[in-house]
């Protein structure tokens, strides 16, 4: 057979581009890290040939017997890492796990109440846009003006006067610790299911540098490619008395055929997950995250909300007059990637933004520790306090590629040299 190079020399030639992307510049994207070879030999293996819809030992198609260890472990393996009672590892997003469980508990028009996504959110938790928020009535609460925390008085305000079915806690945005057993409180106050969505702090979770929403939530889905370094996909996890429910609502209620080739990859990647080792990554990932925080402070910056208590903060640009969309173009300038991101009570458009997201798995995973955010944090600075000046420019460009060339991500092996 012939290799991808050979083959497909365009595609071969993009992804090469690709790779001397992620090593030649810093990646501070808060939902993005650097998955090990392993993960990605696990993904990129024989394993993407197989069909084999339904669950292990029960199957529409036969010889699934090596794709049945495989998703058995990821489950079992999963369950440990979250002290979850049941575990689904097939929805192919963390939106499809969302999905699974909006379909397997509610009809269409019930009432879900989740967290405005301009407030921290995400899309699929009732925004407008999502089948969240077009088949659902969509509820939204968010964060108190003051200190960017949850605003819980509000959050039971809304529970009282919609009695929604489902209240979604967990976020894309939001740098502080989630209260699970509070919003359980609130859940059972008023006859809700709780769901809480980890897929940002999952690694933290599993390594507890955040509380578990186990026992609290009936429903805890995740994304595995975030904080918790596995490959892109998504899982569902529930109370047991949930679990034929849940397991329908994924197959045959919202997808098909299972990636087995991914499964593997996830499967890989909780294991790595339950090595001492991944705390300590863990740990890292949050000091570095504070040190960032601290040192942008320092520098003049604002910070949403203060600080942060996880792995990722927003810059809110208003007070150097600066869109998001702006500084993130012009961080991506010298090689230093972001994402634009609305901050509570936005006065732009999301696709303008007043904020840029910053967070430090990826950067951590590469190796980079707290005396580094120093010096990425004062890039950061200095490059948007000084956007037009040329030695600035050059000055940051030039110490970006010293810390990658100092941290060096994958070898070249990676794409086939032949
Ligand atoms: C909290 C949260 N839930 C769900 C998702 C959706 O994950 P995916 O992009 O894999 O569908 C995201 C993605 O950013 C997220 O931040």
């Amino acid at each position: 057979m012939a290799n991808l190079k050979d083959c497909d020399p365009a595609i071969y030639s993009l992804i090469k581009d690709e790779l001397d992307r992620q090593q030649s510049g810093l990646e501070l994207i808060a939902s993005e890290n650097f998955v090990s070879e392993a993960v990605l030999e696990a993904q990129g293996s024989v394993l993407t040939n197989k069909y084999a819809e339904g669950l292990p030992g029960k199957r529409y198609y036969g010889g699934c017997e090596f794709v049945d260890g495989v998703e058995r472990l990821a489950i079992e393996r999963v369950k440990k890492l979250f002290n979850a009672p049941h575990a689904n590892v097939q929805p192919h997003s963390g939106a499809q796990a969302n999905t699974a469980v909006l379909f397997a508990m509610l009809n269409p028009g019930d009432t879900i109440l989740g967290m405005a996504l301009d407030q921290g959110g995400h899309l699929t938790h009732g925004s407008p846009v999502s089948l969240s928020g077009k088949w659902f009535k969509a509820v939204s609460y968010g964060v108190n003006a003051q200190d960017g925390r949850v605003d819980f008085d509000g959050l039971l305000r809304l529970a009282v006067e919609h009695k929604p079915r489902l209240i979604i806690c967990g976020a894309s945005n939001y740098p502080r610790i989630l209260d699970f057993a509070l919003f359980r409180q609130i859940a059972d106050e008023v006859g809700a299911y709780l769901m809480a969505d980890i897929a940002h702090i999952a690694g933290m979770v599993a390594t507890g540098l955040h509380p578990n929403p186990f026992p609290h939530a009936h429903f805890v889905t995740t994304t595995t490619h975030k904080t918790l370094r596995g490959p892109r996909g998504g899982v569902v996890m529930c109370q047991a008395e949930f679990a034929p429910a849940i397991d329908k609502a994924v197959f045959p209620g919202t997808q098909g055929g299972p990636l087995m080739h991914v499964i593997a990859a996830k499967a890989v990647a909780f294991h790595e997950a339950l090595q001492p080792e991944f705390a300590l990554y863990q740990k890292r990932i949050f000091e570095n995250a504070r040190q960032l925080a601290q040192t942008l402070i320092e520098q003049g910056l604002a910070i949403v909300s203060g600080g942060t208590d996880n792995h990722l903060m927003t810059v809110d640009l208003r007070p150097i007059n600066m869109t998001g969309k702006t500084a993130c173009e012009i961080l991506e300038s010298v090689r230093i990637t972001t994402n634009k991101n609305t901050i509570p009570n936005d006065p732009q458009k999301p696709h303008i933004a007043s904020g840029i997201r910053i967070g430090t798995p990826a950067v951590t995973t590469r190796g980079l520790g707290a005396s580094d955010m120093k010096i990425v944090a004062q890039c950061i600075a200095d490059k948007l306090k000084n956007p037009e000046d040329s030695s600035t420019h050059e000055r940051v460009l030039k110490t970006v590629s010293d810390v990658c060339h100092k941290y060096p991500l994958y070898s070249q092996r990676l794409v086939p040299a032949k």
